[in-house]
C-alpha cells in the first residue's frame, strides 16, 4: 500500500477511531483529530506515525491550527476523512432552530471548513482524496431524520459539486454512505433525541425512539471492516463518487433508486409539459 498522510476528524471513537487504527496498522501516517486529542492517544497508544490533535470541527481556529500542525509534521495531507458527526433524531416539529443549527454546524459547516483548510495543500501537491462520511440518510430520508438527513443530503450535494471543481488538480472526492454500523452513534453519548412535545406525535415519536434505542450497539455493520474498506478506497486509482457501506445501505440505495425511477416514469409526461415552446430554445 502506498504510504499516505491521513487527516481524520472525529477519531476519538467509532468509525474514526477504527480508521485511524487500521491506517496505522497499514503503515500510514495519521493526523487523528478529536475534540479531546488525548482520547485518541489513550485509545491508540504512542506511535511514531500518529499525530493526535485537538479539533472540534465547529472551531475555526482549531481547524487552522490542526491542519498546520499536520502539514508541519508530515509535510502535507493526502487523504482527508471528514468523519466527525452526530445524529439529531426527532420529528421536525419537535426540533428547534437551535437543534437544526447545531446539527448543521457540526455535520455540514464543520466539514466545509475543514475541507476549505485542507484543499490548498492538496492543490499545491496536485493530488489528494477527500472522503466525506455521509450516511444512507444522505440519499434516503425517513421520519425522525429531518435534521440529520438534511445535513447528510447537504454533504452529498457538496461532495458531488466539489468533485467537479477539483478533479483537474488530481483531487478525488468520495462519499461514504454507511448503513447501521456498530459504534456509539445511537448511544446517549452521541445521539440527540428531540424532546416529545406535541401530543399528536406522541405515539410515533415514542415508537421511533425505541426503534433506535433497541438498535444501540446491535448494528450489523462492523466499523473495523468499514475502516478496511476506506483504506481500499484511498488506494483505488479511480475511486467511486459514492460508496455504500453495508448490505443494509446497499438495499436501501437500491430501493431508493427504484422508487425514484418509478416516480420519474409515472410523471414523465407532466415533467416534459413544462418545456416552453420558445423560438430561441437552446434545447
Ligand atoms: N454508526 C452508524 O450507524 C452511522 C451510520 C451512518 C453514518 N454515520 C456517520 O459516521 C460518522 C461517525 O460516526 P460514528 O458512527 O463513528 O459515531 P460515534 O461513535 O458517535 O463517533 C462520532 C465521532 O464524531 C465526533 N464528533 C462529534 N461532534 C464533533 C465535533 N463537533 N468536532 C469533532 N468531533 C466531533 C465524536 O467525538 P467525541 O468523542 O468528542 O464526542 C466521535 O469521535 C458520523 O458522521 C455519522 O453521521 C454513522
Amino acid at each position: 500500500m502506498t504510504t499516505r498522510t491521513w487527516f481524520i476528524t472525529g477519531a476519538s471513537r467509532g468509525i474514526g477511531l477504527e480508521l485511524a487504527r487500521a491506517a496505522l496498522a497499514a503503515g500510514q501516517r495519521v493526523a487523528a483529530t478529536a475534540r479531546r486529542g488525548e482520547t485518541v492517544a489513550q485509545a491508540l497508544g504512542d506511535h511514531e506515525a500518529l499525530l493526535p490533535l485537538d479539533l472540534d470541527v465547529t472551531d475555526r481556529a482549531q481547524i487552522a491550527a490542526a491542519v498546520e500542525a499536520a502539514r508541519e509534521r508530515f509535510g502535507g495531507i493526502d487523504v482527508l476523512v471528514n468523519n466527525a458527526g452526530y445524529g439529531h433524531l426527532g420529528l421536525f416539529e419537535e426540533t428547534t432552530d437551535a437543534d437544526a443549527r447545531a446539527q448543521f454546524d457540526t455535520n455540514v459547516f464543520g466539514l466545509f471548513e475543514v475541507t476549505r483548510a485542507v484543499l490548498p495543500l492538496m492543490r499545491a501537491q496536485r493530488r489528494g482524496h477527500v472522503i466525506n462520511v455521509s450516511s444512507i440518510g444522505g440519499i434516503s430520508g425517513a421520519a425522525s431524520g429531518s435534521l440529520y438527513c438534511a445535513s447528510k443530503f447537504a454533504v452529498e450535494g457538496f461532495s458531488v459539486s466539489l468533485a467537479d471543481e477539483v478533479r483537474d488538480f488530481g483531487i478525488h472526492v468520495t462519499i461514504v454512505g454507511p448503513g447501521f454500523i456498530r459504534t456509539d452513534f445511537l448511544d446517549p453519548r452521541s445521539v440527540r433525541f428531540a424532546e416529545p412535545a406535541i401530543a399528536d406525535y406522541a405515539e410515533l415519536s415514542e415508537r421511533l425512539r425505541s426503534f433506535y434505542q433497541q438498535r444501540n450497539h446491535q448494528q450489523a455493520g462492523d466499523p473495523a471492516r468499514l475502516a478496511q474498506a476506506i483504506l481500499q478506497l484511498a488506494e483505488a486509482p479511480s475511486p467511486p463518487q459514492r460508496f455504500s457501506a453495508g448490505s443494509d445501505s446497499l438495499d436501501m440505495v437500491d430501493a431508493r433508486l427504484a422508487q425514484l425511477k418509478e416516480e420519474l416514469d409515472a410523471w414523465r409526461a407532466l415533467s416534459r409539459s413544462v418545456d416552453g415552446e420558445w423560438e430561441d430554445a437552446a434545447g
